[in-house]
């Protein structure tokens, strides 16, 4: 490679980076995952992969997956010069990136190859294996993919990597998993990508990868409070490995908060522990990661006295949720309409009564258009109804996937109402709840910004004897510390926390037991054995 140390051309970068992400609306962005790494990460990253290599690994052929406009090559030159970088490539699928690049960089002896990353590497076409990757790999959500291209990566990542992935994962994890079959033996890999695996479901088969077919060396996860990409919206986490399958008694080096340099806090954590772990980010533990999970999985949880449900997705709230008043203006038959919660961010208390229909009583009723009767049922006993779902067709409703997938359209998922609640995206930081818990005592459902928690077993047993306790297991749920909560959540980019109904399940239920003994008599392993 020919010597090549300009930094002009990283100014140059910077510029064109911020001329093509202003072309493109947020929407577009989003769809290719498109957030460059600022240029002090990635020469962050750039010196911690080279801190690890020292001079053991010569001349380095490396290699960006997703190269954008090459942050991740300038910060390559930077740090290990261009003498050492012996070849250098970089997939980019948007022309206007791969263009860029190759403009910027080619120079300096990058070659850029235009094209879907996911499919040159399962082609004859990939060029020669690397021995250093570093990446930051498009974040599209699972949603964002179409069913047959994420078919299609399962079957490929399946083949080269032998990692059945979930459907619920996102590119990136199958970005990480392609590129490491690429990636020459013994190779090394610094990957950015979103902290979301460490704690959900479908990450444990990348774990899994990570713990046991690759020697997983460092783990940094970045403040949340700390947005590394301001308008990403996700907490992110270096992970570097080296591709080698890794010893018996191998550490990781987890940190989290400050820099990769300047770590926050540390801890080295033993793969074997990590293998047993559900939760990856509650390490390291430190006052200053407060994502530690206090059930240990033994003792009572609110899964043996609640069974948590997530409340309805419509489709289209706009549509289908009402005024109550407006609904009756127009004359929608009441038989198809169910009171519904308004938003969280509209609901200003935490204890709802009701009105005698059983509409909550708050300053704004709703209610949710729930009909199952098929479409010339509806158009000939109920006009006013009929002449609403018409106007659908104008908004552009109809070709959502949920409604498309209903029949008919216009009916929603069944649910009955429940006493209790909790909403399920929020802020709050050390004792604060993220979330918050509501008693309801109307006939409203909650739309699916709301998990509902219907009371079931014992509890269900002892409130319909006791129904006055209704108000204390309210102050109970209310009692669930923040540090619970977030620990059992999960965390995204700026502070906001998210929780699943698995997850709120899982919290300790000892408060209750410890109130009304007779509860526990569920969640003793043999009384669920015979229950
Ligand atoms: C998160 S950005 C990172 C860009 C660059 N590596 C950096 O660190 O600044 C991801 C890049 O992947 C590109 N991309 C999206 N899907 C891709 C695919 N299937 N194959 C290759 N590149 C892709 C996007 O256009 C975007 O430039």
């Amino acid at each position: 490679m020919i010597a090549y140390e300009d930094n002009s051309v990283e100014s140059r970068r910077q510029a064109i980076q911020a001329e093509i992400d202003m072309r493109k609306t947020a929407a577009e962005r989003n769809r290719l995952g498109q957030f460059a790494t600022p240029n002090a990460l990635a020469i962050d990253i750039a010196r911690y992969v080279e801190s690890i290599i020292g001079q053991t690994q010569g001349s380095i052929r490396f290699a960006d997956p997703s190269i954008g406009s090459g942050s991740f090559f300038s910060a390559a030159l930077t740090v290990f010069g261009s003498k050492r970088i012996n070849t250098a490539v970089g997939v980019e699928l948007d022309p206007s990136f791969a263009d860029a690049a190759r403009n910027l960089w080619a120079d300096a002896g990058l070659e850029v190859v235009r094209g879907d990353f996911t499919r040159i590497v399962a082609n004859g076409s990939c060029p020669p294996p690397p021995n250093v990757i570093l990446a930051n790999p498009p974040y599209v959500r699972h949603h964002h993919m179409g069913r047959e291209d994420k078919e299609r990566l399962q079957r490929l990542a399946y083949k080269m990597t032998g990692v059945d992935v979930n459907g619920l994962a996102g590119l990136y994890v199958y970005f990480l998993l392609l590129a490491t079959a690429w990636l020459e033996d013994d190779g090394i890999a610094a990957w950015l990508i979103p902290s979301e695996f460490m704690d959900v479901n479908y990450g444990v088969a990348l774990k899994g990868f990570l713990t046991d077919r690759v020697t997983l060396i460092r783990a940094h996860r970045f403040d949340p409070d700390d947005v590394q990409f301001g308008d990403a919206l996700v907490s992110s986490v270096v992970l570097v490995f080296r591709k080698t399958p890794p010893a018996v008694a191998h550490a990781v080096e987890f940190t989290f908060g400050g820099t990769l340099a300047e770590p926050h806090a540390s801890d080295l954590i033993p793969r074997e522990r990590l293998r047993e772990s559900r939760k990856w980010t509650v390490y390291p533990a430190h006052a200053k990661n407060d994502r530690h999970t206090l059930s240990d999985g033994k003792g009572p949880i609110l899964g043996d006295l609640f069974r948590v449900q997530r409340g309805i997705a419509t489709g289209c709230n706009k549509f289908f949720v009402l005024d109550r008043a407006d609904a009756k203006s127009r004359g929608l038959p009441g038989k198809y309409l169910r009171p519904i919660l308004p938003s969280p961010r509209y609901l200003k208390t935490t204890i709802i009564d009701a009105d005698s229909d059983g509409y909550p009583l708050i300053d704004r009723q709703l209610c949710v258009i729930d009909c199952n009767l098929p479409e010339p049922m509806v158009e000939a006993k109920h006009p006013a109804l009929w002449e609403y779902l018409q106007t659908a067709k104008s908004l552009g409703i109809m070709d959502g996937y949920l409604i498309g997938k209903r029949s008919p359209w216009y009916k929603q998922e069944q649910r009955e109402p429940a006493s209790f609640l909790c909403t399920y995206l929020g802020r709050g930081s050390d004792d604060k709840q993220p979330f918050r818990f509501i008693w309801n005592r109307s006939e409203a459902i909650g739309t699916n910004l709301y998990l509902m928690l219907y009371t079931q077993n014992s509890l269900a047993t002892m409130l319909r004897r006791h129904p006055g306790r209704a108000e204390a297991v309210h102050a109970l749920l209310g009692q669930v510390t923040g540090h619970e909560l977030r620990g059992e959540g999960r965390v995204y980019g700026g502070g906001l926390n998210k929780i699943e109904p698995s997850e709120l399940a899982r919290i300790s239920a000892a408060s209750f037991v410890k109130l009304w003994p007779e509860l526990g008599y569920d969640v003793q392993p043999q009384g669920k054995l015979f229950g």
